[in-house]
């Protein structure tokens, strides 16, 4: 699929991969629906990169939804079907770091919640509509977390593990349809999703951290 032909929604669309990726699939040419929790700030994101890439307006619109609510990612689903989508981009995502017995219950479901079950939930509500797309894309933003497991990162390469394995099969399943399936897994990359405990840590065991230039770029699994 050419990039100028597509219509894609974004979610994390307000952090700094997910802004990133708006960004240049503007300058492509692409009309984009950004997704994140709070309206005023898709708002603001919005106009700003409608005045960076110069897009027209009716190239760039946004809807807002907490992942974590089953009614917030039905609607963003119904949102994206009058959007059109051909192409979607699971990239919200909460970090957490930290021994797992510091965790409280609730901070697990949380996690899991944002970083799995609503990219399966929204993909599960789009994929009627995809299925009758000529070209439809799912790529779902992972992590190398999601492939190998490191101290202070237990709950959260559970989730990214999960979600590689989520995207592996359904690419399968899709297999003999027109919906292609990809799955990115960046390093850790400097956006506001670490905070210095994980800055920290990085330093100390010489981690490299990539700039989002970097993560656009990245070829798709
Ligand atoms: N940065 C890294 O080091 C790194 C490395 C590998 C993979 N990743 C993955 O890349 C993706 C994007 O990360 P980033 O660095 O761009 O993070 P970021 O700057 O912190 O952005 C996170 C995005 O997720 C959205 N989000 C969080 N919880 C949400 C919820 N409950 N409902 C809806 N939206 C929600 C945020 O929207 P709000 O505006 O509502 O907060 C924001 O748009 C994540 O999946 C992350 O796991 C990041």
């Amino acid at each position: 699929m050419r990039a100028g032909d597509a219509r894609v929604l974004v979610t994390g669309a307000s952090g700094g991969i997910g802004q990133a990726s708006v960004e240049a699939l503007l300058r492509a040419g692409a009309a984009v629906l950004l997704s994140g929790r709070a309206p005023e700030k898709l708002a603001v994101v919005a106009q700003d990169l409608r005045q960076r890439t110069g897009a027209a307006a009716g190239r760039v619109a946004w809807h807002a939804a907490d992942l974590t609510r089953a009614a917030d990612v039905a609607a963003l689903a119904r949102g994206a079907e009058r959007f059109d989508v051909d192409v979607v981009v699971h990239a919200a995502g909460m970090p957490a770091f930290g021994r797992l017995e510091s965790a409280a219950a609730g901070d697990l479901e949380r996690l899991l919640a944002t970083n799995l079950l609503a990219p399966m939930q929204l993909t599960r509500e789009l994929l009627p509509h995809l299925r009758h797309r000529p070209r439809a894309q799912v790529v779902f933003v992972g992590s190398a977390l999601g492939r190998l497991g490191l101290p202070g990162f237990s709950a959260y390469s559970a989730s990214k593990f999960g979600l590689r394995g989520f995207a592996e099969a359904l690419r399968r399943e899709l297999a003999d349809s027109r919906v292609r399936v990809q799955y990115l897994g960046p390093r850790s990359t400097r956006t506001g999703f670490n905070d210095t405990a994980v800055e920290a840590y990085n330093r100390h065991t010489g981690t490299a951290m990539d700039g989002v230039a970097t993560v656009r770029r990245s070829p798709c699994a």
